[in-house]
């Protein structure tokens, strides 16, 4: 290989990597639940806080978050006047509070003002950080509360206070909280609650320079707070003072919270659990870092790139990351046990000189290819990409596939744009949620309405469905294939932006009584012939051939015009060049699923073929593909319909929208047959799409041709045969709705478990 060539590739394997970090980079470091917000302006909100409901552990970690608040938005406790500046999952959480205040002029007050405050039960004031603090020349401060005993349920309450004098506003002493116009005094560990009264020694006689006497006292994180005797007459120019409150989890110890495995709010793998002053806390096991709070929160840090102060390895030491741990080991030409290293003697090094100068030469090159490839950013960021990297190996792909030939048609959209679409993602945007993720409406700043798809992420399968989707929907170019505008690489949650579709899904327009008046049969072949028109295209145009595998009416949408439009290519799969049959896990959705591949694990397209059928027979019957409140031999329509065709029993079950005359019933014998044939137990048996989608093609120029010529309906069988697939000019545009687990469902006999 060229010289040139190796450090092209690497060039773009570093951009890979910065891409791929881009992308799914925050995947690694969950701290929210999947779908949660993960901050409120630049304040993190790691679980088990978190700003509804669903997102906190219970209503203790709610938090609320202002958005009416310029230029940042705050942070609230509950629905508490108790602002939040951060959280920190080792089990503090610092507080913004107003303060106590008492001023007099002429002996009258003028103006006070006396907060209180009262935390929840599994909160309390950090004992070694704060301590409570009064400022005045003639002041008096006391404070009462109730704080918990040690590991103990029960609630006492205390009572302390300090007094503050001075004889003159010089007095005391600059960044020093001395006693003279300030004095300080700790409150007792576990504290909960704090009242504070203020008073006047000398009846408020000491003025200072314009006629008035004010005294101050708060509850303060001490580190923060550093007097200065300015603050004798204006200290209420401060709006509010730090505190720093401790959080538990639970109120029990850890040996009673780990007896029910339910309620242990460990959840993460690689957790541990610490008794503190309310109840227990969780924290990640040396070795590891992220959430403890969460499933897999707990991820293995790599010593070797994050080096902390305990570092062990010697300087010359290779250094190896494990799970939860790290080995050093001294390179060869050294001996040690890796915290030491000392080179060999001097013999058997020149002993190895040719060898040593031949890896040296070597080592040279690489590292001056890399240092060059490297320009402009750091090398600890690459390693950490390049490790997330690997592990997520299908971005690579989807990088390929977005920089390629097709690149220009997908934009990537920035974080902002997107917010900014769907108002920050709010719950009324959504038009769609489902197993995949949720789907938001959004209106671009080009006044374009579009659908953005925002998956889960805390599932690897969902990151794979996601990189799968933009491949595929990549790679297709079809006026009835929902049109993918872009993505978004910048959020932790991938994001996929499509073209909004404004009429609901052809389910929805086929189950609603209101709709389903209105559909006609005309219609109903057109989004057939229309369906059947893009999987043939899949099947047979697109190269490599694409198996879409979850082809159901809920997943074809409709325009206003009633131009289908497939949708949901997040189980799709592109069939190798040099295959027709790929074997994988059963994924799909009972109703649809082709019996065949739920026995055999193989999938071919004969599979869309199968579903493709159910849609069409629900187009006919406007029944549901799976209903368990009919009788039991009624559930399945796939198999309820093959059984009353064969009873010659078609037109007793056929949709009652569909109005049929003479004409149309010749037709819809025709119609039904192919449906028939589709459903066929034995996947070799059933037409292809391209077949399908000719005769449904036939029908439809039919039914058009009738609109101008009164033909009778020999004729019409003879047209029919003759007829070569047609194209069909319609209109589009779409958006995304909802997907159903397999695993949601009952066992059932399907058509061809005989
Ligand atoms: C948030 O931003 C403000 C100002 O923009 C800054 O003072 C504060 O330190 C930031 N907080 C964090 C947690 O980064
Ligand atoms: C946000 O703060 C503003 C101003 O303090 C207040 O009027 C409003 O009610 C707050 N909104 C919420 C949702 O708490
Ligand atoms: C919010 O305040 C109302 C009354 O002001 C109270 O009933 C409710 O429980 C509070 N909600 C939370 C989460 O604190
Ligand atoms: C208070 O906060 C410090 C860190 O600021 C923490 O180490 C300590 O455990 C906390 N709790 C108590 C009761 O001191
Ligand atoms: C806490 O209270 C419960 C009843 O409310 C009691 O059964 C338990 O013993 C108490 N725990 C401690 C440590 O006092
Ligand atoms: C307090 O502020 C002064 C300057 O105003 C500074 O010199 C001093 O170091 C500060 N003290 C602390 C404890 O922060
Ligand atoms: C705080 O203390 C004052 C005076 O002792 C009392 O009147 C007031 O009710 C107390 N407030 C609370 C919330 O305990
Ligand atoms: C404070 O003033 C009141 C009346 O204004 C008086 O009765 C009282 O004795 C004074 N107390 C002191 C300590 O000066
Ligand atoms: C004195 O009081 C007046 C009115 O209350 C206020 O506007 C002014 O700022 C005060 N001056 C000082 C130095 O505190
Ligand atoms: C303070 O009070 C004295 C006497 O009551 C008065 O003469 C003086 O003008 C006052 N000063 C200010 C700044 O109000
Ligand atoms: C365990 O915790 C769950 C959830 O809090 C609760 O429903 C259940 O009753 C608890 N089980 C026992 C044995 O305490
Ligand atoms: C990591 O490995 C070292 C040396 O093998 C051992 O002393 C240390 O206890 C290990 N640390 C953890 C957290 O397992």
């Amino acid at each position: 290989m060229a010289p040139n060539y190796v450090m092209m590739m690497v060039v773009v394997v570093v951009n890979l990597m910065i891409f791929f970090s881009l992308c799914f980079g925050a995947t690694v470091n969950m701290v929210v639940k999947a779908g949660c917000s993960e901050s409120c302006g630049n304040i993190s909100v790691p679980f088990p806080f978190g700003m509804t409901q669903d997102c906190s552990l219970h209503r203790q970690f709610l938090v609320t978050c202002n958005y009416s608040f310029q230029p940042a938005p705050k942070l609230f406790l509950g629905n508490s006047t108790i602002e939040i500046t951060k959280i920190s999952l080792t089990g503090q959480l610092s507080v913004l509070r107003l303060f106590s205040r008492d001023c007099y002029r002429d002996g009258i007050r003028t103006n006070s003002n006396s907060p209180w405050l009262t935390l929840s039960s599994l909160l309390s004031v950090n004992y070694t950080a704060n301590k409570f603090i009064a400022v005045g020349c003639d002041t008096y401060a006391i404070v009462r509360g109730h704080y918990r005993r040690h590991n103990s349920n029960i609630s006492e309450s205390y009572v302390t206070g300090c007094m503050s004098m001075c004889n003159s506003m010089d007095d005391g002493d600059n960044n020093l909280c001395s006693g003279v116009g300030c004095c300080k005094t700790s409150i007792p560990e576990g504290a909960w609650s704090a009242n504070i009264t203020l008073s006047s020694y000398n009846n408020y006689t000491y003025v200072t320079d314009n006629n008035t006497s004010c005294s101050y006292a708060f509850v303060v994180e001490e580190a923060t707070f550093n007097f200065s005797k300015n603050y004798l007459s204006r200290l209420h120019n401060k709006k509010k003072l730090p505190i720093v409150l401790d959080w538990s989890i639970g109120k029990e110890t850890c040996e009673v919270a780990k007896r029910n495995s339910t309620a242990y709010a460990c959840k993460s793998n690689n957790s541990d659990c610490h008794d503190n002053s309310i109840g227990y806390r969780c924290s990640c096991m040396q070795g590891y870092d992220g959430n403890p709070y969460l499933e897999d929160g707990c991820q293995d840090t790599d010593e070797c790139i994050d080096r902390k102060e305990d570092y062990r390895c010697a300087k010359d030491a290779i250094c190896t990351n494990t799970e939860g741990n790290y080995t050093c080991t001294c390179p060869p030409d050294f001996t040690g046990d890796g915290t030491e290293c000392h080179r060999d003697n001097p013999q058997r090094k020149i002993h190895n000189n040719v060898v040593t100068a031949v890896t040296v030469g070597v080592a040279l090159l690489v590292i001056i290819i890399c240092s060059w490839a490297y320009t402009g950013f750091q090398r600890k960021k690459i390693l950490m990409m390049k490790k997330k990297f690997f592990k997520e190996n299908g971005g690579l792909v989807l990088q390929q596939r977005l920089t390629g030939e097709e690149g220009n048609r997908i934009k990537i959209f920035t974080a902002e744009e997107l917010e900014m679409a769907t108002n920050d993602f709010d719950k009324d945007r959504v038009v769609g949620q489902g197993g995949f993720g949720t789907v938001y409406k959004g209106y671009l700043k080009d006044n374009r309405i579009v659908a953005i798809k925002k998956s889960k992420v805390i599932d690897r399968n969902q990151i794979e469905q996601f990189i799968n989707e933009v491949i595929v929907l990549s790679q297709i170019n079809h006026r009835n294939v929902v049109k993918l505008l872009g993505c978004c690489l910048e959020t932790e949650v991938p994001l996929l932006v499509y073209e909004f579709i404004n009429n609901g899904t052809l389910s929805e327009q086929l189950h609603d009584k209101v709709k389903a008046s209105t559909f006609s049969l005309d219609i109903r072949l057109r989004v057939a012939a229309e369906t059947a028109g893009v999987l043939s295209y899949l099947h047979s145009a697109a190269y490599p051939p694409i198996i879409h595998r979850d082809i159901k009416s809920v997943n074809i949408l409709m325009d206003k015009s009633y131009t289908a439009k497939v949708s949901d290519f997040g189980a799709s799969r592109l069939v190798p060049a040099d295959q027709t049959e790929i074997s994988t896990l059963v994924q799909g959705t009972l109703g649809y699923l082709d019996p065949e591949y739920l026995q055999t694990n193989q999938l071919t397209e004969k599979s869309d073929v199968y579903s493709f059928g159910v849609v069409l027979v629900e187009l006919l019957t406007g029944r549901k593909a799976l209903c368990f409140e009919r009788p039991e031999k009624e559930r399945s329509l796939a198999q309820y319909f093959i059984s009353s065709v064969e009873k010659d029993n078609l037109f007793d079950i056929l949709d009652d929208n569909i109005v049929c005359d003479e004409r149309n019933r010749v037709q819809l014998k025709n119609v039904a047959k192919l449906a028939q044939r589709c459903l066929h137990v034995k996947g070799d048996a059933r037409p292809t799409m391209k077949e399908v989608a000719a005769e449904l093609e036939a029908e439809l120029r039919l039914k058009q041709s009738w609109a101008q010529t009164d033909q009778n309906s020999e004729e019409v069988e003879s047209l029919l045969q003759g007829t070569e697939s047609l194209e069909l000019g319609y209109k589009y545009s779409e958006h995304s709705i909802n997907i159903d687990s397999i695993a949601n469902h009952i066992n059932l006999t399907l058509p061809g478990a005989r």
